[in-house]
């Protein structure tokens, strides 16, 4: 900062005399309008407060570098991916349903978003710490939001609503159990893997393309908070992760994930006996191992919250040659609603603001908007083509072309016989140690509690066709008869629903 900032200044630098006291019409008056840099102070105060994002509002940022350690240069092409390449990185993690003020420790997914500046332009990963996900068409998108906040009538959360909605979409099942295991309480966001969850697509120099998901590490060990450790955390101190954040980059202890990626070929997606575009399936680490690619490391705090944090914007939307999206129809979704909120939320310009700005040359020839701050690309012409060539698109980028198959029309996944809503959630079950699965039955039992009957019958059902032990415990915990949860389990989706609506 060049400014000598112990000198006060109006809005547009002229000395401020007086900071302290009104100007006012004799010493007991009222307060005159010419006191113009009072009336600057408050007008500008009342408009400090931007919307906070829809979802995601809570959250903390640090600054780092993704070095690379392996060498996947024959899936993508990719210079972010170049064996040595080192590119800094922005990320920043946050609790999905709680407002901008609400407390960090929550039982919630973490979201973990970041920005990688690299020479090709920046490409963000915008994840959670979960590797899959609650639904996976974007019409259930805003309803899950809905759900998971406020109650239109009390404006307070609601189980209720939480649990009504989960239970009514089987699909949700594998994240349910994961939000409810003790992973759902982590104890910093240091302590945690995040994952891509999408399947996105990777392409080589030959345009050659395979799918692939993205997995982050932590080098720092999974470490977890129990209901009563995270109830006092909160009473204490609702900032409690990022104070964790900012204190071990501070002190030069810098969190570290290894970046593994999935592959999976073109031709093994033909013949998966699972969708491997619904966001709410996982790729089986036998099948598809871990390929180490490198190491995301934070290492410098922003120097200013609402200018690095607040107003960082990522969008799956951006990508660079060389990694690229997939049929996956949620992600499609996503790659609309990013810009679109950042448009509302931070203005046109968004992509200007410095945490956001790309390192590379940005010559994307949009024009004006509010905030327009930088030379507005001069007098270079606002169109094209234009003779002079200027903002010739660079065709040797494009991707390879995908053929598409199928009618188009409203699918129902239901209706795919591969269809399986329960089996992940019935193999983390199995997964689990003994400790592991009674924690995941008292969080339920605890979290379910003020739910109505019908509604635990449903989510029942639903851990008994993961497995037989899932459900007997759970009806247990929750006082509900096992043998009707069994005669529950033996209905369809649609009539489970009519047996518990
Ligand atoms: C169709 C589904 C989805 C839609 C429409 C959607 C939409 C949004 C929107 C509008 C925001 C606020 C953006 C902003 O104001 O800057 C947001 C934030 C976020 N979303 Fe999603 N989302 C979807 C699914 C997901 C999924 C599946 C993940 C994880 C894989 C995810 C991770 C995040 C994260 C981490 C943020 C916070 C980003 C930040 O730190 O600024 N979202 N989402």
């Amino acid at each position: 900062m060049s400014n000598d900032l112990h000198k006060l200044t109006n809005e547009v630098g002229a000395p401020v005399a007086d900071n302290e006291h009104s100007i006012t019409a004799g010493p007991r008056g009222p307060v005159v309008m010419q006191d113009v840099w009072l009336m600057e102070k408050m007008a500008h105060f009342n408009r400090e407060v931007i919307p906070e994002r829809r979802m995601h509002a809570k959250g903390w940022g640090a600054y780092g570098k993704f070095s690379v350690t392996g060498d996947i240069t024959k899936y993508t092409k990719a210079k972010v991916f170049k064996p040595g390449a080192v590119t800094e990185t922005f990320t920043r993690f946050s609790t999905v349903a709680g407002e901008r003020g609400a407390a960090d420790c929550e039982r919630d997914i973490r979201g973990v978003a970041t920005k990688f500046y690299t020479e090709e332009g920046n490409w963000d990963l915008v994840g959670n710490n979960t590797p899959t996900f609650f639904i996976r068409d974007v019409h259930d998108f805003s309803d899950l939001n809905r759900a998971v906040k406020r109650d239109p009538r009390t404006g307070r959360r609601s189980a209720q609503n939480n649990w009504d909605f989960w239970t009514l979409l089987p699909e949700t099942f594998h994240q349910r159990t994961i939000v409810m295991s003790d992973r759902g309480i982590p104890a910093s966001f240091r302590n945690m893997h995040f994952f891509g969850e999408h399947t996105f697509s990777l392409y080589n120099e030959a345009n050659e393309r395979v799918w692939c998901k993205f997995h982050f590490i932590t080098q720092q060990g999974i470490k977890n908070f129990s209901n009563e450790e995270a109830g006092k955390i909160n009473a204490d101190d609702r900032e409690f992760h990022g104070k964790d954040l900012f204190d071990a980059i501070e002190k030069g202890d810098f969190p570290r994930w290894k970046v593994s990626i999935q592959v999976m070929t073109e031709e093994q997606a033909k013949n998966h006996y699972e969708n491997p575009f619904d966001i709410t399936k996982i790729w089986r680490h036998k099948e598809f191992p871990l390929i180490e690619v490198g190491e995301l490391v934070l290492n410098r705090n922003p120097e200013n919250y609402y200018a690095e944090v607040e107003q960082s914007a990522f969008t799956p939307a951006h990508v660079v040659p060389g990694i690229g999206f997939s049929p996956d129809k949620f992600l499609q979704g996503r790659l609309f609603a990013y810009g679109d909120a950042q448009r509302y939320r931070l203005g046109v310009n968004y992509n200007h603001i410095p945490v956001n700005r790309a390192k590379t040359e940005v010559n994307e020839y949009h024009r004006d908007g509010a905030m327009r701050t930088d030379g507005n690309y001069g007098r270079a012409p606002a169109y094209t083509p234009n003779s002079e060539g200027y903002w010739s698109a660079q065709p040797e980028v494009a991707e390879p072309p995908l053929p598409i198959e199928g009618a188009m029309w409203r699918f129902d996944p239901k209706d795919d016989p591969t269809e399986d809503n329960f089996k992940a959630g019935g193999d983390l079950w199995r997964l689990l140690a003994e400790d592991k699965k009674a924690i995941l039955i008292s969080n339920t039992a605890g979290d379910i509690e003020s739910v109505s009957e019908n509604v635990k019958y449903r989510h029942a059902a639903h851990c008994q066709l993961a497995d037989p032990e899932y459900g007997e415990r759970f009806a247990k915990a929750a006082g509900l008869d096992y043998a009707k949860v069994k005669e529950l389990a033996k209905l369809d989706n649609n009539g489970l629903i009519k047996a518990t609506t």
